[in-house]
């Protein structure tokens, strides 16, 4: 959906920052994705004509970058690493458990993500790129729920902690 007021002020904001205005690329995408948790093919072609890009050079960055997500993927993005030190320390375990105990869970979206760069606490997860580790499901899981439940401050799926409206039905 397109910007609300508000956030189209915010991105206005953003691109008065930088000499060219393309180089707001990467903020506004962020912009658009905490508003409506995902970046969808009209907020990319909002922001290739905020930018003077075309839709399929903005198309390009969100495909290139893993943070953007291009389908709509809930409340909370669930990264579990399963390279090497998670490997070998049950994180394809901890990621085959969490797939199957949100599979229908519209809130959570988990995905499987290289290297966090946190190998001393492997098997990692992160939460809208909040780190946890070691973990196992059941500890996982009930990190999960503490977000679920506002106990945790959770982040925007981007990650940032935007003053950003969120888009209705979010
Ligand atoms: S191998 Fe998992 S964080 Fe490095």
């Amino acid at each position: 959906m397109p910007f609300t007021p508000s956030n189209l002020a915010q991105a206005k904001e953003i691109i008065a920052r930088y000499p060219a205005a393309k180089s707001a690329l990467l903020p506004l995408l962020h912009l658009a994705q905490d508003q409506d948790g995902w970046v969808s093919p009209a907020a990319m072609e909002e922001v290739a004509e905020l930018l003077g890009l075309t839709p399929v050079q903005v198309l390009g960055a969100c495909s290139f970058y893993t943070m953007f997500k291009r389908e709509p993927v809930g409340r909370m993005v669930v990264s579990v690493c399963t390279n090497v030190s998670c490997l070998v320390n049950g994180g394809p375990e901890l990621l085959a458990a969490l797939e199957e105990r949100h599979l229908d869970d519209d809130d959570v979206f988990v995905e499987e993500v290289e290297c966090l760069a946190a190998c001393d606490l492997a098997p990692v997860m992160q939460v809208n790129y909040d780190f946890h580790g070691p973990l196992d499901a059941d500890r996982a899981d009930a990190v999960i729920a503490e977000y679920a439940r506002g106990v945790r401050a959770l982040r925007t799926v981007s990650g940032s902690r935007l003053d950003v409206e969120h888009a209705e039905g979010r």
